[in-house]
């Protein structure tokens, strides 16, 4: 099973950044982690790009030909039409993941202009919430 984790805007600052709410650990190490524990069940790729443009043509170019997205838009997701446009364009299915409980946080952080278009969303479990939408593709449908 292929799927890649998709980080949007300051998320490769995680470790750095807002330690309170995002936590210490910087995402390659965590990343690291995470294929071992997956390592023959799931083959994990990872991107991460501070723009936009840039995570669409990510999607478009994985969205035909891996078995699952996780996607962590961040800021984009509160924002950009165009992302959702990009996801409901493509045939692999979405989960949108949030490290941080947005529905708790800043009223502008409670929209998303991509979970429509998203299997999922999962929130509020730290980097857990990467564990918990890599797990659901090893469930039944
Ligand atoms: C985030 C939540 C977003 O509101 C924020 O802009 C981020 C990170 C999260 O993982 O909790 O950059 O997506």
């Amino acid at each position: 099973m292929k799927i890649i984790i998709i980080n949007g805007p300051n998320l490769n600052l995680l470790g750095v950044r807002e330690k309170s709410i995002y936590g210490d650990q910087s995402f390659d190490s965590f990343l690291q982690t995470l294929r071992q524990e997956y390592s023959g069940q799931i083959d994990i790729d990872y991107f991460q790009s501070n723009t936009e443009g840039q995570l669409i043509d990510k999607i478009h170019e994985v969205g035909f030909s891996y078995d699952g997205i996780v996607l962590n838009a961040a800021a984009y997701t509160h924002t950009s039409v165009a992302l959702g446009d990009a996801i409901a364009a493509i045939k692999v299915p979405v989960i949108e993941v949030h490290i941080s409980n947005v529905h708790a946080r800043e009223e502008f952080r409670h929209k998303s202009c991509i979970a429509k278009y998203c299997k999922g969303v999962i929130a509020g479990f730290g980097l857990n919430s990467y564990r918990l939408a890599l797990i659901q593709f090893l469930l039944p449908a």
